[in-house]
């Protein structure tokens, strides 16, 4: 008979995981190199690399490919594949089934490289087709959106929405690398430049209370697209974020908390609910004003400080209210779908001051329905953008019924 601690055994091991990130000024010409020295090339030939980029950068996407095709360590397999961006490429598999066809008829491999040049919803679906393919191919993103150089072009998460529920389909699958570059901005609309900034306001108040300070007193200037402040706050709140899934112990969220979600449980609800008309920086930028003002009327976060945060994403160019947002019962749903989401029980990153998050395990409802209502009376008072329905605007994309999640 063997032994049966030989039938029994649990044996914990870990792998080493590499980030690679480059920051950039102009990766489709004067940086182009950056690019190329994150690519290996084998000992015999050269690297396949396929690029996919979205339409609204189709310019830049052109420049890469030909620079690509001019150098000698790579092989461009394909002429570049030009997909559109935003959360309606989420919505259907149409995408990734047209991406595997590429994979399969290109014959990439594991040792070959997808570089993907868009924003967070396009980068989630090419990373998604990337990680499942051959069980993994190389995947470098070239982030397009202040959202996604900030906070999801480091993650480790790439996702489509399925049965109608965002993010239900994907894996986790560190990059490659990631290139953050500043001239494949210059395209991004004033809209979707400022709302990306709320992850960074997020991730500061987790974690860098010198960094909130910061932001709040460049807020103007970031919405007026000063480059160098723009450039700082990008790359601070991508550090953080970075620094998070590198060092905080739990890159794939096998925890029950997880903080960089803090404001997340009623942006992914508000999501949905508005269509998909409020962008996911928006609805971040309600969310983390609601989690504020719930955390000064119950844990003592300092109400200077809570008005600090409405201000600072207000002068960021963020509008604070959506009309979805009531019935507020409706609104807070999103946290029994928060829970399902995540199983176990329900965990709530919340602040008792800037820098100090705290998890909960329980939302008093009847305090959360008076944080909403003094969102709403403060709202109208914030110095900009002024009291509009900009968050209507007419470009807004998908139509999920989505329960949860980024
Ligand atoms: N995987 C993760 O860890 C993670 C984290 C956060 C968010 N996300 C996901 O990211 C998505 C949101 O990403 P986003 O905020 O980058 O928005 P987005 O990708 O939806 O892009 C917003 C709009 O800007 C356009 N666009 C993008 N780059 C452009 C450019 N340079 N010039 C002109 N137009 C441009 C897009 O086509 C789209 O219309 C959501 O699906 C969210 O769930 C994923
Ligand atoms: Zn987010």
């Amino acid at each position: 008979m063997p032994d049966s601690s030989e039938h029994s055994l649990d044996i914990q091991f870990s792998v080493p995981f590499m980030h690679r990130l480059r920051v950039t000024d102009d990766v489709s010409r004067d940086d182009f190199p950056q690019l190329l020295s994150v690519i290996k090339a084998g000992d015999t030939e050269r690297a396949k690399v396929l690029l996919i980029g979205e339409q609204s950068v189709a310019a830049a996407v052109q420049r890469i490919a030909k620079q690509l095709t001019l150098a000698d360590v790579t092989q461009l397999v394909h002429e570049p594949l030009l997909v559109k961006g935003g959360e309606e490429i989420k919505n259907s598999s149409n995408t990734v089934d047209q991406i595997l066809e590429q994979i399969n008829q290109s014959n990439l491999d594991r040792r070959s490289y997808i570089v993907a040049i868009g924003g967070g919803a396009m980068l989630d679906t090419v990373g998604y087709a990337a990680a499942v393919a051959h069980r993994g191919i190389r995947l470098i993103r070239l982030p397009t959106t202040t959202l996604a150089q900030g906070d999801s072009g480091v993650g480790v998460k790439n996702a489509i929405n399925y049965f109608e529920k965002k993010n239900w389909i994907g894996t986790f699958a560190v990059p490659w690398a990631v290139i953050n570059d500043s001239a494949l901005l210059e395209t991004l609309p004033d809209r979707d430049f400022s709302c990306g900034f709320s992850e960074a306001v997020k991730v500061s108040l987790l974690k860098n209370e010198s960094e909130f300070r910061w932001l709040c007193d460049n807020a103007e200037a970031i919405r007026e697209r000063n480059p160098v402040a723009s450039k700082h706050a990008i790359h601070r709140s991508c550090l953080l974020h970075l620094k998070h899934i590198t060092d905080g112990g739990d890159p794939f969220e096998m925890l029950e908390a997880r903080p960089l979600d803090f404001g997340h449980w009623s942006a992914h609800r508000l999501e949905p609910l508005t269509q998909y008309r409020l962008r996911h920086g928006e609805a971040v930028a309600i969310g983390v004003a609601i989690d504020t003002i719930y955390s000064s009327l119950k844990f003592g976060f300092p109400e200077q400080d809570m008005l600090a945060v409405c201000h600072c994403l207000s002068r960021l160019g963020i509008r604070l209210w959506h009309e979805e947002i009531a019935p507020i019962e409706r609104l807070m749903q999103g946290l029994e779908e928060f829970r399902q989401h995540l199983g176990g029980r329900l965990t709530i990153t919340l602040l008792k001051a800037v820098g100090e998050p705290l998890n909960v395990h329980e939302i008093d409802h009847v305090v959360m329905q008076e944080a909403i209502e003094k969102l709403r009376r403060i709202q109208p008072k914030l110095a900009y953008p002024p009291n509009q329905s900009a968050t209507d605007a007419a470009n807004g994309t998908a139509h999920q019924n989505a329960n949860n999640l980024r």
